[in-house]
């Protein structure tokens, strides 16, 4: 069986720190979709990491890591993340297997990335600019490179001709990008070099004979269910399927081969990026939010915007991706908040729903807050839930039951030990 780890809200929910506190329990722990959009940090003795296209269950010894077909891989990004890890003595060349499926985003995406966003003047994504949409776009347009082909000759003809198109495509979008497309592919042509230098596997045929073999395994999604190309806040989403069924395509996992579904979220709630956001807060209440919690993206260092927790938009989530069971991180943020408040309905053009609908903008949407008593204990020194101030338990309560899917862990610090299972 494969268990999922999904972000339920727009990324950043804590997904790198809760896969490193799980590897233990399993054997392979692998990526199924999106690329270095992603920013997972992990933090413990002191060090804190952050991990784009590898899995967040590399610093463990018991686990194989794979980076699985639904992938985009920048090999420039990856090889600063190896030269990241080469002082941990890690054996990365044992412990990290790449799939032959997962296709490899060019220098001249990232361009494209960047022009198709300056075209876009207000209307911008605020993508990450790491050449997702433009790959993913190749990939369904089936004129995308993959990492197998780097095991034929014929590879470098494949670059030049897809560079080139990509190019004349650059052009096409009338804006001014400044580049230097020779530096951009001496730097493409090291990171591939370094890439050929891991083990290239059929990797939904090793998940099919790890599972023939009873193994563990534990698939890690990135962004969040919010960013879903179908079920997101379309189109300010990025370009691949967050949600439970990205891991079957993204693996080669049959849907009754999927075990437990892990929802991770924020007690409130982040987006980075543009898009609507109903809760967004931009008083003093957002602020404390975004400063106590380091609201900074782990990618680009954008920061995030901040608001209340949207149990409407949760509660999608929950559905689409079949959560069964629930992880709360940063509760430790809220500290300190008199009163808490929690999205539960909309006002949707005058009328009150409890379903996301079609359009969230702040136009149509009105978000109708549930009050609840905050708490001031500091939280980030507890190690169990014995501790926890009554009204996070009321809090937790509350949650639990509007969403009807148990809160397992609540994690109330960035380090792997601030996590406490209930
Ligand atoms: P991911 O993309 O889902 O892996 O999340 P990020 O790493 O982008 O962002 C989560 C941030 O919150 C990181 O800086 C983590 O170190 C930090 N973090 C995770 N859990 C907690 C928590 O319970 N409390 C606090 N204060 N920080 C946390
Ligand atoms: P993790 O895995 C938060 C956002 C971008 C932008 C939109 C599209 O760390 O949770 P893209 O680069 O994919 O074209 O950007 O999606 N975004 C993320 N926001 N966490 C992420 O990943 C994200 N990956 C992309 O900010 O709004
Ligand atoms: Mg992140």
């Amino acid at each position: 069986m494969v268990d999922l780890l999904l972000g339920l809200q727009w990324g950043d929910e804590g997904k790198g720190k809760i896969v490193d506190v799980l590897t233990k329990n399993y054997d392979i722990i692998a990526r199924f979709q999106g690329g270095p959009n992603a920013g997972h940090t992990l933090e413990f003795d002191g060090i804190k990491h952050v991990l784009h296209t590898i899995p967040s269950g590399i610093f463990h010894k018991n686990a194989i890591n794979v980076v699985g077909n639904g992938v985009v891989i920048d090999p420039v990004i990856f090889k600063k993340e190896l030269d990241n890890l080469k002082k941990f003595d890690l054996d990365i060349v044992a412990k990290l297997l790449i799939s032959r499926k997962a296709h490899l985003i060019l220098p001249t995406h990232r361009l494209l990335d960047a022009a198709s966003e300056a075209s876009k003047g207000k209307a911008k994504i605020g993508s990450t600019l790491k050449g997702i949409g433009p790959t993913y776009m190749d990939k369904t347009g089936r004129n995308g490179m993959r990492v197998g082909d780097l095991e034929f000759d014929t590879w470098k003809t494949k670059y030049r001709n897809l560079a080139d198109k990509h190019e004349a495509m650059i052009g096409f979008y009338n804006v001014d990008i400044q580049y230097d497309l020779n530096e951009l592919e001496a730097e493409f042509y090291e990171g591939v070099e370094e890439l050929k230098k891991l083990t290239f596997i059929d990797s939904e045929e090793y998940i099919f004979a790890a599972m023939a073999d009873g193994k563990k395994i534990l698939a890690e999604g990135a962004q969040g269910s919010l960013l879903d190309i179908d079920f997101g806040t379309y189109p300010y989403v990025t370009s691949s399927n967050t949600t439970a069924a990205g891991a079957c395509t993204g693996l080669g996992v049959a849907p009754n081969k999927i075990g437990r579904v892990l929802g991770i979220f924020k007690a409130y709630t982040t987006r980075v990026g543009s898009g609507p956001f109903p809760t967004e807060l931009f008083d003093e209440d957002g602020e404390t939010m975004g400063r106590v919690g380091n609201e900074f993206g782990a990618t680009t260092g954008r920061p995030r915007r901040c608001g209340w927790l949207d149990l409407v938009a949760l509660k999608y989530a929950v559905q689409v991706n079949g959560v069964t069971e629930l992880m709360m991180m940063k509760g430790d943020v809220l500290s300190g908040f008199k009163t808490l408040k929690v999205c539960t309905a909309y006002n949707y053009k005058g009328q009150e729903i409890e379903h996301l609908p079609y359009n969230i903008e702040a136009e149509y949407v009105t978000p109708i807050y549930k009050e609840m008593k905050g708490w001031d204990k500091d939280l980030t020194k507890l190690k169990s839930e014995d501790e926890f101030p009554e009204t996070l338990n009321e809090y937790i309560a509350f949650l639990e039951s509007a969403l009807n899917v148990p809160i397992k862990i609540v994690s109330v610090g960035p380090d792997r030990t601030q996590t406490i299972h209930r």
